[in-house]
């Protein structure tokens, strides 16, 4: 077997590549969906390069596809043609069991709606991928301990989700996707559920990991307040991607 393509083999590396080197590269991604005898071509071409230390925003109108782009880059679907390169790795070599795992090490994913567990406290949803990848208990308790106090959390540690508001549950849903040391957040719709401070509140958050501990991010949403927080910022429009500088898109 090429070792070049075993995940486990590359996941020893250290997940901190260096400072403006392409963590995640979309190289002319098409994605068709056959709908019976329909056929809807959702992405035509896409290439896009994510640089460590980057904190991007991609916009565009509902339906546009940037979901489908969200989920094709985190590994959820493959794409129609193109490759995703994650790491130096061209990942849709991969079987779907080893693409899981990789998605489960390298990645972070933050939803429009939390996801968290109900009856779990807030270390436990915080830990859960830990525990569920076979941490043990302690180990990752302090891994949860410390993300949760990047983002000034631990005041709530045995709090359940219902105890919590939106923004607060949200905060969670972006320290359990942290915990795991991240090669790239890839957060779909984040603030879609959320009024407009806490959505504030949650853009400075992810602003601010950014900025002090150097999480590379991509925020896929239609709040335009998401300009203000990104490096720079994409447009989803007929199947192409398209940089953009002014503030109406
Ligand atoms: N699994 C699917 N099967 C068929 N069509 C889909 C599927 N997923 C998305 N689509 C269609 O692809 C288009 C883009 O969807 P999506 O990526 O969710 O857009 P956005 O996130 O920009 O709102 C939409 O027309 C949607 O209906
Ligand atoms: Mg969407």
């Amino acid at each position: 077997m090429n070792n070049t393509k075993n995940p486990k083999l590359n996941s020893s590396r250290p997940c901190v590549p260096e400072r403006d080197s392409p963590v995640i590269q979309a190289q002319n991604i098409w994605k068709t969906f056959e709908l019976g005898p329909e056929r809807l071509e959702v992405l035509k071409g896409i290439d896009l390069i994510i640089n460590s230390g980057e904190m991007v925003g991609l916009l565009g109108p509902s339906g546009s596809g940037k979901s489908t782009l969200l989920n094709i880059l985190g590994t959820l679907d493959r794409p129609t043609a193109g490759s995703v390169i994650l790491d130096s790795t061209a990942l849709f070599d991969y079987s779907d069991v080893a693409l899981s795992e990789i998605r489960n090490k390298k990645l972070g994913f933050v939803f429009q709606f939390h996801h968290l567990l109900p009856e779990f406290t807030v270390l436990e949803n915080t830990i859960m991928p830990l525990l569920i990848a076979g941490l043990p208990t302690r180990a990752a308790v302090a891994k949860g301990m410390k993300v949760l106090g990047d983002i000034n959390f631990l005041h709530r540690l045995r709090h359940k989700p219902a105890e919590l508001s939106g923004g607060e549950k949200q905060k969670v849903a972006v320290a359990r996707a942290l915990v795991n040391e991240p090669l790239i957040i890839l957060a779909d719709e984040p603030t879609g559920n959320l009024d407009r401070s806490s959505s504030e509140m949650l853009l400075s958050l992810l602003k601010q990991l950014n900025e002090t501990k150097g999480v590379t991010m991509l925020i896929v949403t239609h709040n335009e307040m998401v300009a203000n927080f990104v490096h720079k910022r994409y447009y989803l429009r007929d199947g192409k991607l398209w940089e953009t500088t002014g503030t109406s898109v």
